[in-house]
């Protein structure tokens, strides 16, 4: 309990999936946590469920890819709760599924705006904010996919390279200011993406167990086995990591 005492944390795209198993686990740990995402519903859900488990929460309306709507969510949270500690961009797409020669150029360009673009607003804004308080925590969701190539999903790929990029580049600049960045890639875990991925819940039975044959653990993760991880980089605990890669993929990318 309290790994994350009162640190005010904002998590994008927190209403399903790993965000969501993150938006519990860091108020439980004691954080008081910004839930935001474009799903008002789902997000709202899950800030009741927390505050009725004792956790302290509220939700955002947030679109990534909207630069105004950030800068004031932020000065929001900032006001409500006086800081930001830590700013887990999570949001993200798969995107299209087609090889680079048929992808439209539209299409292209939503996955770029969400994964890559949203990641650099979202940094933007919160780094002014933390540079008031002596520091922070930044956790980039890339992926196993930003690591390795596969012959799928190439504007995933490329948006989850740039995202590890993108932490080391800013590990690198906000060193000096004690922000820590780091990057967290995660291989195939049980969330609506991936059963978007798998041709919806109808056939996630059978596609689950041909994505666990190709694990070495023998199987595909859960969202807390990312949740875990994010929550360490939030804390304390990893006081002198930044600009590192912590990959959760059952072993996909150790070969
Ligand atoms: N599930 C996996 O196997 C896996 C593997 C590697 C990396 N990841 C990464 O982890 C992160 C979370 O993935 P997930 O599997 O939980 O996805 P998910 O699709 O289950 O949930 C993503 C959330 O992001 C929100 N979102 C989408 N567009 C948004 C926008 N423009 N602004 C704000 N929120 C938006 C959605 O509403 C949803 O709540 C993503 O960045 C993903 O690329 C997931």
């Amino acid at each position: 309990m309290d790994r994350v005492k009162d640190k005010v944390i904002i998590i994008t795209g927190a209403a399903l999936g790993i965000g969501r198993a993150t938006s519990i686990l860091l108020a439980k740990e004691g954080a008081k946590v910004a839930v935001t995402d474009i799903l008002v519903d789902e997000g709202k859900a899950l800030v009741e469920e927390i505050q009725k488990n004792g956790g302290e929460a509220e939700f955002w309306h947030l679109d990534v890819t909207n630069e105004n709507q950030i800068e004031r969510v932020f000065a929001d949270v900032y006001q409500k709760w006086g800081k930001i500690d830590v700013l887990v961009n999570n949001a993200g797409i798969s995107g299209v599924n087609k090889p680079t020669h048929k992808i439209k150029q539209e299409e292209w360009n939503l996955v770029m705006s969400i994964n890559v673009n949203g990641v650099f607003l979202c940094t933007k804004h919160a780094v002014n904010l933390m540079l008031n308080h002596g520091g922070g925590s930044i956790v980039n969701l890339s992926a196993a996919y930003g690591l390795v190539g596969s012959p799928s999903l190439p504007a995933y790929h490329a948006s989850k390279g740039a995202v590890r990029l993108m932490s080391k580049t800013d590990a690198l600049t906000y060193a000096h200011h004690n922000i820590r960045v780091n990057s967290v890639h995660p291989g195939f875990i049980m969330t609506p993406m991936i059963e978007e991925h798998l041709g919806g819940k109808e056939n996630v039975e059978h596609g689950k167990k041909f994505l666990d044959r190709l694990q070495p653990l023998g199987h595909i993760g859960e969202p807390d086995d990312i949740a875990y991880g994010i929550l360490y980089l939030a804390s304390d605990e990893s006081k002198f990591i930044t600009g590192a890669e912590l990959v959760i993929d059952g072993g996909y990318t150790a070969g």
